[in-house]
């Protein structure tokens, strides 16, 4: 709702009411219009300020009326109204402005907001533009190329940036309501015409078309295949190209195709995935919800390769000290210059609340008896990991969390070899540690509520999604990469190039192909695993069968012809010398897959996208199942949650698991039982039994299916 006031003088306060961020829900929408119907009747008013309760503007649309049917006063009209009045009216912005809110702002004829006030339109990130005339003010407003940025991209502005681009008239350090009202009075009874934004030209470079194409090429190779910012180019064509009333039914058409699209329902099934995420549900059952976990204010880390100096830098920027830890001499000489700058860097394109904590180096690992929380980032060795992990048993205090960023190994056999077995987790970061913004948080047999929650909350000040796993090869996202790494390399035995796997993937969404990505991430670290795992290296038959199953030893022979990627100048490409970036096609793999098909007698065929993608994305989303029958994680939105933050999935498809649903389960059986007919040899083609049941049990829809798996884990227990 909204309540009305008149304050002394004639100035009309119209409060928006709807916890906690006033959402324009339907009654806030029909309070909006009674109480400016009321203002505008009121001949002692002579101007009108709007703001929010509790020091909260306005948070936008009420997303949980996007399911019903559309109930109350339609945003539009309600917004032209207010541009209308022939009084002015000013939003008096506090807390937020986004979505509708800054909308509803738009229409007002004057804006001033408190210094840290965020602004922004973000419904690209749900699917959607801003369908109350945002893409048809704001580049009135602010020019059409400030406008392109920041519907095309929903990032959220400062309130001194929104000053500099002249979305505000005004900023102030102190009450932005009681400047609003001194302002309105200032400006009562001056002409409004100049301040009705739907009135005016939008200003434009001059040469329009190109801007726009180049900003849509932009947009289209950003985000590929989503449909959201492509609209948002259009309607912003539009703004820029006809008037105003034109725009706006441009608007209308385009918000209606992507309302119904189902990519919009995918991303706001990602947006409320991260929600239930952050609230940890459990995957063994185990109740950690009510642990509240520990405040660490000192940790280290251990390894300063790759993944450790990204974890320092993640943890100093929390304000915490640090104390890192690394063996080899070049390495720490190394790291304790690269480790500053890059925590300089991260800082400055951050605001802190709180400055950097201080890091200190060491090469002795006893200099960390004093801190709360260790993180072990050494190779990924478990002989090696096991040695380290009893060495910080013996140097740290028995109430220490010791915490591994191990890809995949068994928490429980480090945990065996502490004092306190309860207080071992695992904490797995994804590379670079301090950009991306997973953690994979594993959760092992004997891992206490209490260290997990420490865990998780350490996750959250750090920025990321933390999501809980279970303690199972691989954990849940490389579990699933597995299947889907190996497919793509039984597809180039059969006749694929890397190439047309690349494209098949890029096509659906992933910003690269699993070959660019094997590339630019090293094929030596998936060599050594396995390695480790006995599959390859000396001694091992030459065959396509490992331990049982089909294996393709393509990537060992790369690595072997030493090509490990991007650092070395080649790998599955070729690049312009070691550390290239640019992927190009190398004959040697061409002359290199032929040879290898002639050897063991394979016949190339050609292969369609869509037997790539089936093969590739069903394979990870069939041991997604899995994960979910075993309770390796809580549900299926934390597996969807681990591959949009942090294996590149299309967001815009929800996550494997909302894909999956998307398709049709009983479509991705029938299609994992053709595929496994046809290769019977690969296990992880062979339809999950969940799966089965799900599809038998009627495809409920993904939100549900947390429900029907417990009934059915009861059931068949019986
Ligand atoms: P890396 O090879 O870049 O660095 C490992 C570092 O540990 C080296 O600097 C080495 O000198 C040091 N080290 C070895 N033994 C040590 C000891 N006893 N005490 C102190 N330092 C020691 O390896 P990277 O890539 O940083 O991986 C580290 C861990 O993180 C592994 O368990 C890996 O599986 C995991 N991981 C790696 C990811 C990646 O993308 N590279 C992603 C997620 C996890």
């Amino acid at each position: 709702m909204a309540t009305y006031s008149r304050l002394p003088g004639s100035v009309a306060l119209i409060t928006l009411q709807n916890p906690p961020v006033n959402a324009l829900s339907a009654a806030v929408r029909q309070g909006i219009v009674d109480t400016v119907q009321r203002a505008l009747k009121d001949p002692k008013v002579t101007s009108v300020v709007i703001c929010g309760q509790n020091g909260r503007f306005c948070g936008g649309a009420d997303i949980r009326e996007f399911a019903g049917p559309m109930l109350g006063p339609p945003l539009v009209p309600m917004i032209h109204a207010i541009e209308a009045v022939d009084k002015p009216v000013v939003a008096a912005i506090e807390g937020v402005a986004l979505g509708g809110g800054l909308e509803l702002a738009l229409g007002c004829h004057y804006r001033i907001a408190h210094s840290k006030a965020l602004l922004g339109l973000p419904e690209v990130t749900l699917g959607l533009l801003p369908a109350a005339g945002g893409t048809q003010r704001l580049p009135r407003l602010i020019g059409l190329t400030a406008a392109l940025d920041l519907i095309t991209t929903g990032r959220h502005i400062s309130a001194a940036e929104a000053l500099k681009l002249g979305i505000l008239d005004q900023v102030t350090d102190s009450n932005a309501v009681d400047l609003a009202v001194d302002f309105v009075r200032s400006v009562a009874g001056q002409p409004l015409d100049s301040r009705r934004l739907s009135t005016l030209a939008c200003p434009c470079p001059p040469d329009v078309d190109s801007l726009l194409d180049k900003v849509m090429a932009q947009v289209r190779q950003r985000s590929r295949g989503a449909l959201a910012p492509v609209a948002c180019v259009q309607a912003l064509r539009a703004a820029a190209t006809l008037p105003y009333t034109q725009g706006m039914e441009k608007e209308r058409d385009l918000m209606a195709t992507l309302f119904n699209s189902g990519q919009a329902r995918a991303l706001q099934y990602a947006f409320f995935s991260q929600r239930v995420v952050g609230k940890w549900s459990l995957p063994s059952g185990a109740n950690w919800n009510n642990s509240t976990g520990r405040t660490i204010s000192k940790a280290a880390v251990i390894g300063l390769g790759t993944m450790g100096r990204g974890i320092v830098v993640a943890l100093a920027l929390t304000g915490m000290s640090v104390v890192a830890v690394e063996t080899q001499e070049k390495q720490l000489a190394e790291a304790s210059q690269a480790v500053p700058a890059m925590l300089q860097r991260e800082a400055g394109r951050r605001s802190l609340a709180t400055p950097p904590g201080v890091i200190t180096f060491s090469s002795n690992l006893q200099d960390v008896s004093e801190v709360e929380l260790v993180i072990e980032a050494v190779f990924e060795n478990m002989a090696l990991k096991l040695q380290v992990f009893r060495h910080l048993a013996s140097v740290c205090g028995p109430g220490t969390l010791l915490c591994s960023n191990t890809s995949g190994l068994d928490m429980d056999q480090l945990a065996a070899v502490t004092k306190s077995p309860a207080l071992v987790v695992g904490m797995h970061f994804f590379a670079p540690a301090h950009v991306m913004k997973l953690l994979e948080v594993v959760c092992g047999p004997r891992s206490s509520p209490e260290a997990v929650a420490t865990a998780m909350q350490l996750g959250k000040r750090m920025g990321k999604v933390s999501v809980a796993v279970g303690n199972c090869p691989g954990f849940v996202g490389n579990r699933m990469l597995k299947p889907y790494l190996e497919q793509a390399n039984f597809l180039l035995e059969e006749g694929a190039t890397p190439q047309q796997v690349d494209e098949a993937l890029e096509e659906f969404g992933f910003p690269m192909g699993v070959f660019r990505m094997s590339d630019l991430s090293g094929l030596d670290v998936g060599w050594r695993i396995r390695k480790e795992a006995g599959l390859t290296g000396p001694g091992v038959e030459p065959s396509r069968t490992r331990q049982g199953r089909r294996y393709s030893p393509l990537p060992d022979q790369v690595c072997e012809a030493g090509r490990l990627g991007q650092k070395t100048g080649r790998g599955w490409y070729q690049y312009d010398g070691p550390g290239g970036r640019v992927a190009r096609s190398d004959p040697w793999v061409h002359i290199f897959l032929e040879a290898y098909r002639a050897q063991h007698g394979l016949v190339a065929r050609s292969i369609a996208p869509e037997e790539i993608l089936e093969r590739c994305l069903y394979a990870l989303i069939n041991e997604g199942f899995n994960i979910l029958q075993e309770a390796m994680a809580a549900g299926p939105e934390h597996i969807d949650a681990i591959y949009v933050f942090g294996y590149g999935w299309p967001r815009h498809r929800g996550g494997p698991m909302f894909h999956a649903g998307q398709v049709g389960l009983g479509r991705v059986l029938e299609r994992l039982e053709h595929h496994h007919h046809n290769h019977p040899d690969v296990p992880h083609l062979e339809p999950s039994t969940l799966l089965r049941r799900l599809v038998a049990g009627g495809s409920p829809p993904v939100q549900k299916w947390r429900e029907f798996i417990n009934k059915d884990r009861v059931h068949s227990q019986l």
